[in-house]
């Protein structure tokens, strides 16, 4: 056993009772199958970008360390990239902007890693990672083997999946294909059209990827000098009675109900912005001033400090426009 800091994009400290890099299928399906059979829980982790860790994980953290990323030309502008769960994601998204080939460009500069992608659905700007997945690979847990999901397996919503409801952790995703170059560019996103509009000029996967970096560079704050998950909460659908009641309060923008849903979304960050929480700060935690969907570690936090200033934000936002919002990040840990 070693014990050891679980690594996270919110920079919190969280030690787990033991930690194990694994760097290979085998070396990952033997550590699982070992922690099953002893009944040490085992958690799987990828980059850590989409975790708030209380300050004790009790039992294994299996650290995701497998590499490589492979491109293959099926046609004309027809790619498949197959790429292991612990590559960085921004890897397979600058391998595909170099290579010229799009469906990922309004994904960039999105942190964390090749795994952790489906789990949440990523999205952003317009697209959604499920438009291009072709298959994942998972360990199954209840199968003791390696099998093959299908997108539609997968059971994408809007930042949810197969992997997010599954509670007992049945699957350990450990590769993913990604079928590009076919998809036409999404570039409609007020953001990112007023951008495109400045800057004039073609419209490719490189002009269109420069235009989502500079919109993130500007609104979010950079996990690699400040520590944070993205997003804190998911936009919520309400009913068309509900926003009605919603517009006399507070001016607001709606959108369509994800897939599956019934009623509109709404930007969550307009309550949270308009309810007085932009820029303020609670212990060592801030709301992002320029988004604030995203909770900042000022150095030092705690994750039970990140949420407790969550839990702030929802309770007032709750009191003051009646909406519940949810957390988008997974809870992860004991105190
Ligand atoms: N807004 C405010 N005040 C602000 C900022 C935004 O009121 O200070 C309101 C405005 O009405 C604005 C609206 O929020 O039009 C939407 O803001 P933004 O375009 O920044 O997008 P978002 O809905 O807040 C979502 C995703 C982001 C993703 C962006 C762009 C979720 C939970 N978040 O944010 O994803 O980058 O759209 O597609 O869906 C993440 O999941 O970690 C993440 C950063």
């Amino acid at each position: 056993m070693s014990s050891g800091q679980v690594p996270n994009t919110l920079r919190v400290e969280c030690i787990a009772d033991d930690i194990r890099l694994v760097r290979d299928e085998d070396d990952l399906a033997e550590r699982i199958v070992h922690a099953d059979r002893h009944k040490i829980p085992a958690t799987i982790i990828g980059g850590g970008s989409n975790l708030v860790l209380r300050a004790r994980l009790p039992g294994m953290a299996i650290v995701l360390k497998l590499r490589g990323a492979e491109f293959e030309r099926l046609g004309d502008d027809d790619w498949r990239v197959a790429a292991a769960a612990g590559e960085n994601w921004q890897t397979v998204v600058d391998g595909a902007l170099e290579r010229g080939i799009g469906g990922l460009e309004n994904l960039t500069l999105i942190p964390g890693s090749v795994g952790a992608a489906p789990v949440q659905n990523i999205g952003a700007y317009g697209r959604e990672l499920s438009e291009v997945l072709e298959w994942v690979t998972v360990f199954d847990r209840q199968e003791l083997r390696y099998s093959t999901l299908t997108g539609a397996q997968c059971a994408f919503g809007y930042r949810d999946s197969v992997f997010k409801r599954d509670s007992l952790n049945r699957y350990v995703i450990t590769r993913l294909a990604l079928r590009l170059g076919r998809t036409a560019m999404v570039t409609d996103y007020p953001d990112v059209a007023r951008e495109m509009a400045v800057h004039g000029g073609a419209v490719d996967c490189n002009t269109v990827a420069d235009a989502v970096a500079r919109v993130r560079r500007r609104k979010l704050p950079d996990p690699a000098r400040i520590g944070n998950v993205g997003s804190f909460f998911k936009n919520p659908v309400v009913s068309e009675a509900q926003l009605d009641g919603l517009r006399g309060l507070v001016d607001i923008d709606d959108y369509p109900a994800p897939a599956q849903a019934v009623g509109r979304k709404i930007p969550a960050a307009r309550l949270i912005d308009a309810a007085g929480w932009k820029g303020v700060r609670k212990n060592r935690v801030q709301v992002w001033p320029r988004q604030p969907l995203v909770l900042v570690n000022l150095g030092g936090a705690t994750g039970a400090e990140v949420l407790d200033l969550a839990t702030s934000i929802r309770d007032d936002v709750y009191r003051r426009y009646g909406v519940a919002l949810e957390l988008e990040p997974a809870v992860l840990g004991a105190d």
